[in-house]
């Protein structure tokens, strides 16, 4: 049997251990730095995800056969570039791909330079250069990004003059986002549904899983603040095949040549954040890693073995195995704390799970949970659960989903009533 330590302590990282619970291959399981919910099916440790020499000696400790790297920063810095130098197999893009996510400016030069679809756009690091740019295209929207990491907030849609002068002074002089922010990028207002495309590759072979679709606003009806993801559902009804198949020629094979022939081969999980618009399918966004709350609908209609994937993925043998997904569709609904993104209290208690931290009838994903010493469930963050469940439709699969939600309680909890409302108005 083969043991696994996993880097990270989300929703997203509870669905791997989960999942990778599920393999035959599969012998002990450890997380750092975990949570409540991780701690039941993974013995967790105290190390950050984000401390290179803290994991790289866990791991020298621990002797796993694999290492699987997922949260975006420790990937950015160089941490599977470290877990490989010291020998070990790991799941996860070297520091040189890895920029696909950590700079806008290198993803959007990429696009430029191979032909891939995405919005116009153009690169700035002075803020008088940049406000001059936007008074003289006077368009509105107006988007605005800045170029590194910025805990997915580094994203504003200015809807006038006045928002993105703001944002750029914010961005470019008071280094909102330090400096990530000192150079960003202005780029064309897109519109159309967006489609969350991940995809196992091993620089050969590309091979996108189940589409997704994510809720990123803390309001119903898409409205108020970006959050890290309110619900997602898989399959996302605007992904037809055909959009599938221009989404393959046109951009999924084209990225993975380009990083090659960087010579910045990306091994691991390739996330496409795309548009459909009305001049096609267009790239919002890259991510080096899997997505969080849409790994959490994508995992669970896996049929293949995780860890077959993941070591055919590390050994660049992709082609060689195939991977299967279940009918029907998946939801996750987000239980986040009052007040989430913005500020909010934690430490309360979590009432209608039980002892595994899970809810009858759904898959409960721990995003922000930890478990005291009285063996309670307690809320330890922003998103809190993300409440899973699979049906034979989208419709069923919010039923239970929701059902599941309706039994767990806290103070102050907060959920969209309305994740897949949009996705099945397309279905009708
Ligand atoms: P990102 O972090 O790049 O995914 O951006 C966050 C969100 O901002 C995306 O999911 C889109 O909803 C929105 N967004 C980003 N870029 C654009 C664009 N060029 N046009 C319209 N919306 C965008
Ligand atoms: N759900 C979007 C992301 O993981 O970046």
């Amino acid at each position: 049997m083969k043991n696994v330590l996993v880097i990270g302590g989300g929703g997203r990282e509870h669905a791997i251990v989960m999942k990778l619970a599920e393999s035959k291959h599969v012998g002990k399981i450890y997380c750092t730095p975990g949570n409540g919910g991780i701690s039941k099916y993974a013995e967790c440790f105290d190390v950050g995800a984000t401390d290179i020499d803290g994991v790289v000696k866990l791991a020298k400790e621990l002797k796993p056969d694999m290492v699987v790297v997922t949260p975006d920063d420790p990937l950015v810095m160089g941490m599977a570039d470290a877990l490989q130098a010291e020998g070990f197999l790991t799941f996860g893009p070297k520091e040189n791909a890895a920029i696909i996510e950590g700079s806008k400016v290198f993803s959007k030069n990429l696009m430029k330079k191979y032909g891939i679809p995405t919005a116009q756009c153009e690169v700035f690091t002075e803020s008088e250069k940049a406000v001059e740019y936007l008074k003289k295209q006077n368009k509105y929207p107006a988007v605005i990004k800045a170029d590194g990491l910025a805990l997915g907030k580094g994203v504003i849609i200015a809807q006038n003059e006045k928002e993105a002068v703001n944002a750029v002074h914010e961005m470019i002089d008071d280094l909102k986002f330090g400096k990530s922010s000192s150079r960003i990028v202005i780029e064309e207002f897109l519109t159309g549904p967006e489609v969350s495309v991940l995809s196992f590759t091993d620089g050969k072979t590309v091979v996108p899983m189940i589409s997704s679709m994510d809720h990123k606003r803390i309001g119903e009806g898409d409205t108020g603040l970006n959050t890290g993801g309110m619900g997602t559902l898989s399959p996302n009804p605007y992904y037809t095949p055909e959009i599938a198949k221009e989404c393959m020629e046109k951009i999924f094979i084209p990225t993975v040549n380009a990083m090659n022939a960087e010579g910045r081969t990306f091994e691991g999980c390739l996330y496409f954040g795309l548009m459909i618009t009305p001049d096609g399918v267009k790239v919002i966004e890259y991510n080096c890693r899997f997505g969080d709350p849409e790994t959490q609908v994508v995992l669970p209609m896996l049929e293949t073995d995780l860890y077959e994937i993941f070591e055919a993925v590390c050994q660049h043998r992709l082609d060689e195995i195939e991977i299967k997904w279940r009918g029907g569709s998946c939801a996750c609904v987000i239980i986040a704390s009052g007040g989430y993104p913005e500020k909010y209290e934690k430490g309360f208690e979590i009432t209608g799970l039980d002892d595994m931290g899970q809810a009858h009838g759904c898959e409960v994903f721990h995003a922000g949970t930890k478990l005291d010493g009285d063996g309670k469930f307690r809320t330890n963050g922003g998103r809190v659960l993300g409440v899973t469940a699979k049906g034979e439709s989208l419709e069923d699969a919010l039923v239970r989903a929701y059902a599941g939600v309706e039994k767990i309680g806290f103070s102050g909890k907060y959920f969209r009533r309305d994740i897949g409302q949009r996705a099945l108005k397309a279905l009708k």
